[in-house]
């Protein structure tokens, strides 16, 4: 048996795939744009509809329905602690999306810059975490470039030099949303705390990936997005304890000065919270099915997503071949020997035939993915392509499978035989 079949033999991808009530609907169709928005297993639409049901109400009320959302709120937020790591609760807040924290963590800063007025941020991220930063030049922030390179990695030693005393946060993604390279945070943290800087990580495209740990990563800041993470819409932003009390935020009078109500003004929709809450209940329950010893929350969360990671990349590897034989230009690592630093999110471009007409004709087949610009318009520059064309990206997940692949494949000839021909 080679090492492929064995990881994907014990991966239980046909159990997995029988909890997501949209892939057992969806018959034959293929979501290969699970970067867009991953399906969401039956108990997350569970605990949402139980949610609208039963707690449909604003919070810190007297009487059960209301005291229902305080409760649901915190076993919430105790759930994406355990998730990410967190050192304590309270650092984390919900809300909307990850940009709108984002955007509220960079207004926060840019009311502390002074003499430490750089910003280092990359090309190889999501616009979200680009333009947020780039705005507060208005407000006297120096942007400084973390410069992607050919091979589609960051490499830190780029990173170095960038960085001193003048460092005021180094921002940057954990995992491409585009071209799915995975940068080495832990690095980044190391470097930027050498120089007094602060950390902020954008892990919206690695979380349902891989597993979060900002304490071994020793970030300051951790945004998510809960629609990637097996979950509906929302948002959630991890930050220090202590950084976070001295951020500047706005709030109304009324709302105490301290993490996480600082930070969570007004209302968010808690039965999306609810939704993400039994996500991370679900990643638990993949994790349990691996673990043999040490049974704590944590631990399956860590089983589980270390056996999704190998997982995943026996389907980067397949997916990767068959691009190679069809002559694909891939964005991004190729390397067979380095496919543990990428995850399956793959972009790429077929001589000839455009990015649209691909999407297109896969659509009409029953295969969802995506074409263009992805969100990213610093990264096409880099890779040399135009806004209005980009490239076509597949983005597995995993309950994604093999079988998948080969009829993507298997589609993906006969869209070349037939736009060529
Ligand atoms: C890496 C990355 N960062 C940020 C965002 C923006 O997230 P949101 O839509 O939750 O604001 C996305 C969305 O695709 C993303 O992929």
């Amino acid at each position: 048996m080679n090492a492929m079949t064995s990881v994907t033999d014990s991966f239980p991808v046909e159990e997995i795939r029988a909890l997501f009530p949209a892939i057992q609907k969806a018959g034959d169709f293929i979501f290969l744009e699970n970067a867009g928005g991953s399906q969401v297993p039956q108990s997350v639409v569970d605990a949402v509809a139980n949610h609208l049901i039963d707690n449909n109400v604003q919070r810190m009320a007297r009487y059960a329905h209301s005291e229902g959302v305080d409760r649901k709120l915190a076993e919430a937020r105790e759930s994406v602690a355990m998730l990410v790591n967190a050192y304590r609760p309270e650092e984390i807040s919900f809300g909307l999306n990850a940009t709108s924290f984002i955007r509220l963590v960079s207004l926060g800063i840019s009311k502390m810059l002074g003499e430490r007025n750089e910003i280092v941020i990359t090309d190889m991220d999501h616009d979200a975490n680009i333009a947020t930063w780039t705005a507060l030049e208005a407000d006297g922030a120096k942007i400084v470039w973390w410069h992607m390179r050919e091979d589609g990695r960051l490499h830190t030693e780029d990173l170095v030099p960038l960085v001193g005393d003048r460092t005021r946060l180094v921002a940057c993604t954990v995992t491409a949303h585009a071209i799915g390279t995975i940068v080495d945070v832990a690095s980044v943290g190391r470097i930027a705390h050498a120089a007094g800087a602060e950390v902020f990580l954008d892990s919206v495209h690695y979380g349902p990936h891989g597993l979060i740990d900002v304490q071994a990563w020793d970030c300051d800041y951790l945004v998510c997005s809960g629609y990637k993470n097996f979950s509906p819409h929302m948002g959630f932003l991890w930050g220090r304890y202590e950084v976070l009390c001295r951020l500047p935020t706005f709030k109304e009078d009324f709302i105490p000065d301290m993490p996480p109500y600082k930070i969570e003004v007004g209302t968010f929709p808690y039965e999306n919270v609810a939704g993400m809450n039994a996500a991370v209940l679900y990643l638990e329950s993949v994790g349990r099915r691996f673990l043999n010893g040490e049974n704590s929350r944590r631990a399956a969360i860590t089983a589980a997503m270390a056996a999704i990671r190998g997982y995943e990349v026996t389907l980067s590897r397949a997916m990767i071949a068959v691009l190679k034989r069809h002559g694909a230009t891939i964005y991004g690592i190729s390397d067979e020997a380095l496919l543990d630093q990428r995850v399956p999110t793959i972009c790429f471009n077929i001589g000839g035939i455009t990015p649209q007409d691909i999407a297109t004709d896969m659509g009409k087949a029953g295969i969802g993915l995506r074409d263009g610009h992805m969100f990213a318009p610093r990264l096409m520059k880099r890779l040399g392509l135009a806004m209005e064309t980009g490239a076509v990206r597949v983005s597995m997940v995993h309950y994604n499978t093999l079988d998948e692949v080969a009829r993507f494949d298997a589609k993906l000839g006969e869209i070349i035989a037939r736009r060529r021909g």
